[in-house]
């Protein structure tokens, strides 16, 4: 593991450890409002308690019953549990998380829950454990940031993606790019903010993979979820959506 990996894993499993849920930046006294109410119906608080996300992926997914999906970073299992709903008996989530503590909230959850279409995996989302050609929709909710190098992540989804499968991404993106005194900030780092990159930069390196028809299906200020300083390009929360080509 490199030096990020080590203190993003710490942080995260602190906040699994604590059950204070301090979302992706620091200081924020609000949680954002990431899902409509309704959605949220029948989630124990332990799960919606620890919501770290910065958007809603699983909506924009638009799953249908049957499909198996992966979560990368799936936390406490938020996401996880919503698709698992949309995509019923008959289909399969995965999530997968680095963090020992957190899988073990999430493995807790799915407990409480009696969910049986649901599996959390330990691993890395660089190099993922999960056949090739295998997943009908990828999901992740503002992890992809928190990587070292985000290549490797976008190279592993379009490996265990099948033919024709989609990506649904909720993350933090930049306009402009973190001077480099900024990006060695680990602690800012590891709360979402400095690892974020130029939208751009984000939606090339998924197209040299091998992913089409990427859009930024909205982009909205972070300022609910992260502390902007001065000399910080603007940081935005967004929703990204591609596809691996049938051929
Ligand atoms: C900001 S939290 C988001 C959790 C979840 N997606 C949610 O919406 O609540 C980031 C999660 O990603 C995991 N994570 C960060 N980098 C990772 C990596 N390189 N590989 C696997 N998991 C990672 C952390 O352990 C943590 O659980």
């Amino acid at each position: 593991m490199s030096e990020i990996h080590e203190i993003v894993q710490k942080r995260y499993g602190d906040i699994a450890a604590s059950g204070v849920n301090t979302c992706c930046g620091t200081g924020m006294t609000q949680q954002p409002k990431l899902y409509e109410d309704k959605q949220l119906e029948g989630l124990p608080v332990d799960v919606t308690g620890l919501s770290l996300g910065c958007g809603d992926p699983v909506t924009i997914a638009d799953l249908n019953p049957g499909e198996t999906v992966l979560d990368l970073g799936s936390g406490a299992g938020i996401d996880c549990f919503l698709a698992a709903r949309q995509v019923g008996e008959a289909g399969y989530v995965i999530g997968v998380d680095m963090t020992p503590a957190m899988l073990e909230k999430a493995n807790a959850n799915k407990e409480k829950m009696s969910v049986t279409n649901v599996e959390f995996r330990q691993g890395q989302i660089e190099s993922l454990p999960v056949d090739d050609n295998t997943i009908d929709v990828i999901i992740s909710n503002c992890v992809i940031n928190l990587a070292p190098d985000k290549r490797p992540v976008f190279a592993e989804a379009f490996r265990v993606l099948k033919p024709g499968g989609r990506v649904s991404i909720s993350d933090i993106v930049t306009e402009g790019a973190f001077t480099e005194e900024l990006r060695a900030d680990v602690e800012k780092w590891a709360e979402c903010v400095t690892g974020a990159i130029d939208v751009a930069e984000y939606t090339n390196m998924m197209q040299q993979v091998g992913f089409v028809d990427i859009q930024v299906v909205d982009k909205v200020d972070a300022k609910d979820v992260i502390q902007q300083r001065e000399g910080m390009p603007r940081i935005f929360s967004a929703r990204i959506t591609a596809r691996k080509p049938q051929n």
